[in-house]
């Protein structure tokens, strides 16, 4: 049923249960986000970049997990939230190799982004800088650990899509890593190289190595294809630069296979 909000002082008429981000996204109003995943309905509420405001609640809340109700007042960017944004950004950087100018990711990548939108060169928390072993003895991937958010959306694509269960949360607190089965590296597990942990990180903590070095984010024409492998028709984006095909992604338009590859 139909029930009525406020949102940024507009009056809003939204279906009862969907979250504040979707409504808010109806509204046109654009909140930040880090970890959600809407194509996989994932929404673990784990980074806090998306918080807004709830008139009459003691704290922010994760507009990606908040479900509306009728009569809620919301303030989407307001002083408080502002901060709050700036500061999860803060505590993230303070944690994260400032390497955008040779990050493969760099041009495609939410966290970078996010600074920039925000308006944050440089965390102003000190902090020793995790220095996490790079896992880079595959053919495929490469796992750049030191560049991870923790926003568990690898997880969910490994375990609860591909079902390979592959990957998890290990260790406790500040420690808190993506490990693979078995404590492992991914060569030596039993990693299916689907790439879809890769296609859905938001940074440039996974990367697929083959296309490592051969060109930046904007350099690539995509040109969508549809494979003939199997009856399917799943959609992929051809990443061409200079007449050559460099990678192959997913596109979350593709109505078969949406952000999904094979
Ligand atoms: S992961 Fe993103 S923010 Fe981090 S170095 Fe790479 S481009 Fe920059
Ligand atoms: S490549 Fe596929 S199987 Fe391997 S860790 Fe990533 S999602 Fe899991
Ligand atoms: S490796 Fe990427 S997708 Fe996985 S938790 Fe870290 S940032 Fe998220
Ligand atoms: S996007 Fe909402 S908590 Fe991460």
């Amino acid at each position: 049923s139909l029930i009525n909000i406020l949102i940024d002082n507009i009056k809003l008429r939204a279906e009862e249960g969907i979250t504040i981000l979707d409504a808010a996204k109806k509204a046109g109003i654009k909140i930040p986000t880090l970890c959600v995943m809407p194509e996989l309905r994932f929404t673990p509420g784990s980074c806090r970049i998306c918080v807004v405001e709830v008139v009459d609640m003691p704290a922010l809340v994760a507009s990606c997990a908040y479900p509306v109700r009728e009569g809620l007042e919301i303030h989407t960017n307001n002083k408080r939230v502002a901060r709050a944004r700036k500061m999860t950004l803060e505590f993230l950087l303070a944690n994260h190799p400032l390497d955008c100018m040779t990050c493969e990711k760099s041009g495609s990548c939410i966290l970078e982004d996010l600074a920039y939108d925000l308006g944050i060169k440089k965390s102003k928390f000190e902090q020793n800088k995790k220095e996490l072993t790079v896992d880079n003895n595959n053919p495929f991937i490469v796992r750049e650990l030191d560049k991870c958010v923790l926003c568990g959306r690898c997880v969910e694509i490994c375990n609860e899509i591909q079902q390979s269960n592959i990957i998890d949360f290990g260790y406790r607190g500040t420690k808190t890593e993506i490990i693979v089965e078995g404590g492992t590296d991914l060569r030596n597990s039993n990693c299916v190289f689907c790439g879809q942990c890769v296609a859905v990180c938001p940074v440039g903590a996974l990367i697929d190595k083959e296309a490592q070095g051969k060109g930046r984010t904007w350099e690539f024409k995509k040109v969508r294809t549809t494979c003939n492998y199997c009856g399917c028709g799943c959609n992929f984006d051809f990443n061409i630069k200079e007449g050559q095909v460099v990678k192959v992604t997913s596109n979350s338009e593709s109505v078969v296979n949406g952000i999904n590859l094979c």
